[in-house]
């Protein structure tokens, strides 16, 4: 008799305003064309001035929780991913837990930037599977418009807003691979590449957020070979071949990297949950949003096997076998 952890339910939320390319066009020197060719993004959702990254953080867990049918009294613990919090201290996790009144219990934000749900999901599965906690919510949130230099046409037209959760629940698996749940996980980071993508200061060097810096040419390329090398590993460590796999559900930053991570796996793109078109790259909230957009959608649906995966700023990399 073994723990794993199910997602029981997912949640999201966008911001109310969106940014078109074509907005984009009179901001800076850029065309729909090229942002279209070179990142497949159309438009983006954009937070207000006064929303924060907490605030979408529990739209998004409301809505999770809602789903799961579950009171705030059953969630044991809060993990939110996040690399752009409302305040450098409490944590987000801390205002979710108050805000949608949940009992005391384990809160705290987890920081891989774009991987960061991928790490907060790590986190989380293994917080069940060593019987510390039955319910837990897992969030990914970002106003990366906030640390977004909107001067800068080779990032401003990449980054957006927004908010995806899920629920994860202990529950005993006898089937294997066959039984929903989390199978395995895999996280890298490299330090050494930390300055291909990074912001341009922070608390305890300039005493401001600083904004992205980012040498997108070979972000791409180690984005390419980090998500080809992590996906085979998953199909290794697991014994499985890409056939076991229903659906890709990777992190939308770029559908060029996307494309070549389906190919990889030699999955048909109808495979692959795709959003970086509408909402951008929403860093630690694109898998999430992601997913709950598959799920409400009734393209995901229950028992079917999932493979996550992410790449960021660190550099940070790593995926997820999930049956969901
Ligand atoms: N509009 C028009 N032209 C532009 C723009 C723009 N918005 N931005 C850059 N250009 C120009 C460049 O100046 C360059 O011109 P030059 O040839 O005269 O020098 C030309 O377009 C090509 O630029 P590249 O940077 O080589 O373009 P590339 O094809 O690499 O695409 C992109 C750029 C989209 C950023 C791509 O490199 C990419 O997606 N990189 C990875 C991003 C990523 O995945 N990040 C990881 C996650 S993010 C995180 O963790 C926070």
């Amino acid at each position: 008799m073994s723990v794993t952890s199910i997602i029981l339910s997912t949640g999201s939320y966008l911001p109310e305003r969106i940014l078109t390319n074509a907005e984009l066009e009179k901001m800076v020197d850029t065309t729909d064309e090229w942002i279209t060719q070179r990142s497949g993004i159309k438009q983006r959702h954009i937070a207000a001035e006064n929303e924060t990254t907490g605030d979408m953080a529990v739209k998004a867990a409301r809505k999770a929780m809602e789903a799961a049918n579950l009171s705030p009294d059953d969630i044991d613990g809060v993990i939110v991913a996040t690399t752009t919090p409302d305040r450098t201290f409490p944590s987000v996790a801390v205002k979710v837990q108050g805000d949608l009144d949940i009992k005391p219990g384990l809160a705290f934000d987890v920081q891989a930037v774009c991987t960061g749900f991928v790490y907060a999901l790590t986190v989380a599965d293994n917080f069940i599977k060593m019987g510390q906690a039955k319910n837990i919510l897992v969030i990914g949130a970002e106003k990366m418009s906030s640390v977004v230099d909107w001067t800068d046409r080779t990032t401003c037209v990449l980054f957006a807003d927004g908010a995806g959760a899920v629920v994860l629940q202990a529950k005993e698996n006898n089937d294997g691979l066959k039984g929903q749940g989390i199978h395995s996980t895999h996280l890298y980071a490299n330090g050494k590449q930390r300055e291909m993508l990074q912001t341009s200061g922070g608390v305890s060097s300039t005493g401001d957020n600083g904004t992205i810096e980012m040498q997108g040419r070979e972000v791409f390329k180690y984005a390419v070979s980090y998500m080809s090398e992590v996906v085979g590993e998953v199909l290794e460590h697991n014994n499985i071949t890409p056939d076991a796999i229903d659906w890709l559900v990777p992190h939308q930053a770029n559908i060029r990297i996307i494309e070549s991570t389906a190919k990889k796996l030699h999955m048909s793109m109808d495979q692959v949950v795709v959003t970086v078109d509408h909402h951008g790259n929403t860093s630690a909230a694109s898998i999430p949003l992601a997913l709950d957009e598959a799920v409400r959608d009734g393209k995901i649906k229950r028992d079917q096997m999932l493979l996550i995966e992410a790449m960021g700023g660190g550099l940070t990399w790593g995926a997820a076998l999930v049956r969901f």
